[in-house]
């Protein structure tokens, strides 16, 4: 599992970065370890913490960090396990529960950097006892190519007509100190009504309909920050594009890196994006993009035959290997007249390290899976200087929020933390985790 991403990581460091620690090599039994509990928040999002439903608006209005209360030894209740348990089995929070889905997961997080990079290591248990590399596909009925698999939220997978499949991901939100109410509120300042499966969904008219959203093109409300909205509890009210930019300019994003076991372990790396009045990608290109042809829904590539030994796969082979389709590993355009049979599968995403470019894609990664725990290491380089990233400096305290999607799941069906701080190591004050200087 994840032995071609692995040895495709050793090679680029080798041949990339002379200064920079093999990745492979850490010795991370001398490095710090810290236990950062991550629950199921479901849809407890930046409004429903100032409404009666959470009693105590006037403490979030002040901004008092969330840990004050629910990080406390004296109360249950209020902490991350009790919550997430709470939460996921279904209630005000929770309108579909995933049934016999985890509440909780703990996420073990060790930090190091040298003259290059920062290198973040995860770790963490999944719910099934193998891991979610796999993404949805493209399946042909006899007729057309129709996606198949959806995440476990979605309806079609409650009522039995899509199996769920959903690839694994691991992310981290930074914040360097330029986000006001990061550092107290965290992830929940980005999660809001009208996002997708978050209560009063945004219409595809509404949307539409909304300069902000048809100036940028975008046909769903995603996470965003309070300031790019006149009212922030109110997705349609956003500013301008000229007051947005001018906020980005003055560094007032979280950058979000998303390591996928899907769409970015199959080559190695982790995705490079940002939340502001959307959830952006950084400039340059992904290393994933659809496999559906726009005009035809037919796929564009298919594996090729000669190295992998099928065109296609069927249902019974999900589960066994990752199936990742690569584009220059063992990808060949798709040929519409290779005889094919209702059950047919192919990838629905593309992957590719070589097509991955600009600020998109500086971020790399190291995984595996094992014994029910994945192990990810996320590369990222310090001192970025592109405008849609945090520049990571030795010295430097960031605000960070991580979250796990586990088992076949999106949206709100992630596992997320309360706000952490991260430092390269930091010499002055307290930090939750510091990054150490490798030799
Ligand atoms: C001043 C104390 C206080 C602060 C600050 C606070 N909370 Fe709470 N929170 C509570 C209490 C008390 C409850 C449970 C009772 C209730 O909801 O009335 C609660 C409940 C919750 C629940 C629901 C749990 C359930 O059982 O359904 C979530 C989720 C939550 N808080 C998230 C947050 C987040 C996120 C923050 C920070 C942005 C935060 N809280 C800040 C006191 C606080």
């Amino acid at each position: 599992m994840g032995q071609r991403a692995l040895i495709f990581g050793i090679s680029l460091f080798a041949i990339g970065s002379a200064m920079a620690a093999d990745p492979a090599t850490i010795n991370w039994t001398k490095i710090p370890a810290v236990k950062v509990p991550l629950f199921y928040p479901g849809q407890s999002s930046y409004e429903w913490l100032l409404t009666d439903a959470h009693s105590k608006t006037d403490k979030v209005k002040s901004g008092e960090t969330c840990v004050s209360c629910h990080d406390k030894a004296d109360a249950d209740k209020l902490k991350p396990k009790s919550m997430g348990d709470k939460i996921v089995a279904g209630g005000p929070l929770e309108p579909m529960p995933v049934k016999g889905k985890n509440g909780y997961v703990d996420l073990n997080v060790q930090a190091a950097y040298d003259d290059k990079n920062a290198y973040l290591r995860y770790q963490w248990k999944t719910q099934q006892n193998h891991p979610g590399t796999e993404h949805q596909y493209l399946r042909f009925d006899g007729k057309e190519w129709k996606v198949y698999g959806y995440p476990q939220l979605d309806k079609v997978v409650q009522d039995g007509a899509q199996p769920g499949i959903y690839e694994d991901r691991m992310s981290i939100m930074i914040d360097d100190g330029k986000v006001p109410g990061f550092a107290n509120q965290g992830c929940w300042l980005t999660c809001h009504e009208g996002q997708r499966d978050m209560p009063k969904l945004a219409t595809k008219e509404e949307v539409a309909a909304n300069p902000l959203l048809s100036a940028i093109k975008k046909g769903d409300v995603r996470k965003y920050l309070p300031a790019t909205r006149h009212n922030p509890s109110d997705w349609a009210t956003g500013k301008s594009v000229e007051e947005i930019a001018k906020l980005k300019a003055d560094g007032a994003f979280v950058d979000l890196i998303q390591w996928r076991a899907h769409r970015s372990h199959a080559v190695g790396m982790a995705d490079d994006g940002y939340v502001l009045e959307w959830r952006l990608a950084d400039a340059g290109k992904d290393m994933f993009g659809g496999n559906a042809d726009k005009a035809t829904r037919q796929p564009k590539f298919m594996w090729d035959e000669k190295k992998v030994g099928y065109k296609s796969i069927t249902v019974d082979q999900l589960r066994k290997g990752d199936h990742f389709l690569i584009r220059e590993q063992n990808a060949v355009p798709f040929d519409p007249n290779a005889g094919w049979k209702e059950g047919d599968m192919i990838a629905d995403y593309i992957v590719s390290r070589e097509d991955a470019k600009g600020s998109a894609a500086d971020n790399n990664a190291i995984a595996s899976w094992k014994d029910g725990m994945w192990t990810v290491v996320m590369i990222r380089p310090l001192g970025l200087a592109n405008d849609d990233d945090k520049a990571l400096k030795p010295g430097g305290v960031y605000n960070v929020g991580f979250a796990v999607h586990d088992d076949n799941i999106t949206t709100r069906g992630h596992f997320v933390s309360f706000s952490k701080t991260l430092g390269i190591g930091a010499k002055k004050g307290k930090v939750d985790i510091n990054a150490v200087k490798l030799p």
